[in-house]
C-alpha cells in the first residue's frame, strides 16, 4: 500500500506531502482543484507513466523544469525525477539504471469517467488499455513495445521523404517485424486471459443474467506480418506510412454476440467498468498481490446500483484512492477523506 507521498511541480503543484491509508481513502474537491493530477501523480510514481498520454512532458507543472514524484510503498521507497532532458530513478536511496526493479514494487488499476471512451472510442484507447496492463504482468513488453514505437517512427520518417528508398526503409524491417510479432504474441495472450474476467465483471455489475461478453484479437499485422509487410510496400508509398503492424490491432468487444457499438448506454457504460475491473482480476490472479485502485470522479455520472455493484466486487483489501465532488454516494466503509481546495489536502476524519 502507498503510505507516505509527496510531490514537487506536478501539474497543478508546487508542492504536496500526505499520508495515505490502508483501505478506502476519498478526496474531495471541486473542480480544478487538482484530484486528477494526485492520482496521476500517484500513478507516475509506482508505474512510471501516465494512464491517460504516453508522454510525461506536459506533467511538468508550467515554469518548472522537472517533477518529482517520492513515496513509500509497501515498505519501499521509490523516487522518481522527471524532467524532459533528464530522468532519474531510486529504489530504496539507491539509484536506479534501469527501471526493471523499480517497477517490480508497486501495480495500479485506473478507473476514470473517461473510461467509456474504451468502448466507444477509437482503436487507439484500447491498444492503450492492453498496453497499460501487459506492461505490469510481463517485464519485456515495456521494451518490446518501445522497440517497436522507435522503428515504426523511423521507418515513416523515412517513407515520407521526397525520395523514399527501399533499402534504406527496409532496414527497419527487422526491428519492426521482430518486436511487432512480441508485441502480437503478448497482446493475443493478454487479451484471452482477460475475457473471462471481462465477462464475469460484467455479469456482476451490469446484472443482465445471460449476457455474454466477448473479446476478441484483431491483429493489425494480419495472419503473416512478413508477408504482410512486404505486401504493402506500394500502399506504404503511396499513403507515405506503414500500413500493417500492431499499430493497427484491434480489441472488439461482443456483447451478445453484437458489436459493443450496438449496445446501450447502460450496457455500454457496464461494459467500460467490467473492462477495469477485469484488469484488476487478472493482475491480482497473476501476480498475487492487488493493485492499487485510483478511482477518478467516476461516481459523480454512474447509478447507484451500478456504483454499488462496483464497490462490492472491487477485491477486498486492496486499497483505493478514490476522487470525487461530493460525498452524497459514500455508504461504504471509508478509512480517510481529505478535502482538497486551493491546492491543498487536509485530512478531515
Ligand atoms: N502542467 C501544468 N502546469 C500547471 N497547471 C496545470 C498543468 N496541467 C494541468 N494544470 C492545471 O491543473 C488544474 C487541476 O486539474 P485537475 O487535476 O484535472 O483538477 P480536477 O480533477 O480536480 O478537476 C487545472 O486547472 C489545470 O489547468
Ligand atoms: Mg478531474
Amino acid at each position: 500500500m502507498l503510505t507516505t507521498f509527496k510531490l514537487r511541480d506536478f501539474r497543478c503543484f508546487a508542492a504536496l506531502e500526505t499520508e495515505f491509508a490502508s483501505g478506502t481513502n476519498v478526496i474531495v474537491g471541486p473542480n480544478a482543484q487538482g484530484k486528477t493530477s494526485l492520482l496521476e501523480a500517484a500513478c507516475v510514481l509506482l508505474r512510471l507513466q501516465s494512464p491517460r498520454s504516453g508522454s510525461l512532458a506536459p506533467l511538468v507543472r508550467i515554469d518548472a523544469a522537472g517533477f518529482v514524484v517520492d513515496g513509500f510503498y509497501s515498505g519501499n521507497h521509490l523516487q522518481f525525477y522527471f524532467s524532459p532532458r533528464r530522468k532519474k530513478l531510486a529504489l530504496d536511496s539507491v539509484e536506479q539504471r534501469t527501471a526493471a526493479e523499480y517497477l517490480k514494487i508497486g501495480r495500479v488499476v485506473w478507473f476514470s469517467n473517461g473510461d467509456i471512451a474504451l468502448v466507444r472510442g477509437a482503436a487507439e484507447e484500447r491498444r492503450r488499455y492492453l498496453d497499460f496492463v501487459a506492461a505490469q504482468l510481463d517485464p519485456g513488453y515495456r521494451r518490446n513495445l518501445r522497440n517497436y514505437e522507435t522503428a515504426l517512427r523511423s521507418r515513416n520518417r523515412l517513407l515520407k521523404m521526397p525520395h523514399p528508398r527501399w533499402r534504406e526503409i527496409a532496414a527497419f524491417d527487422e526491428p519492426l517485424l521482430d518486436s511487432g510479432m512480441a508485441l502480437t504474441q503478448a497482446r493475443r495472450v493478454l487479451i484471452a486471459a482477460l475475457e473471462p474476467h471481462a465477462m464475469e465483471s460484467q455479469l456482476a455489475i451490469g446484472g443482465a443474467v445471460g449476457e455474454t461478453l466477448g473479446l476478441q484479437y484483431q491483429p493489425g499485422c494480419g495472419e503473416d506480418f512478413a508477408a504482410n509487410l512486404e505486401a504493402s510496400r506500394k500502399e506504404d508509398l503511396r499513403l507515405r506510412q506503414t500500413r500493417v503492424g500492431p499499430h493497427r490491432d484491434e480489441l472488439i468487444l461482443k456483447l451478445n454476440g453484437l458489436g459493443s457499438e450496438l449496445a446501450s448506454e447502460g450496457q455500454q457504460r457496464t461494459l467500460a467498468l467490467a473492462l477495469r475491473l477485469a484488469q484488476t482480476r487478472l493482475i491480482a490472479a497473476q501476480t498475487g498481490t492487488l493493485p492499487l485502485l485510483l478511482l477518478d470522479d467516476i461516481f459523480g455520472e454512474l447509478d447507484p446500483a451500478r456504483r454499488n455493484a462496483l464497490l462490492a466486487h472491487l477485491p477486498k483489501g486492496a486499497q483505493q484512492i478514490i476522487t470525487t465532488t461530493h460525498l452524497d454516494w459514500a455508504q461504504t466503509e471509508i478509512e480517510r477523506v481529505f478535502r482538497l481546495e486551493n491546492r491543498t489536502l487536509t485530512g478531515i476524519r
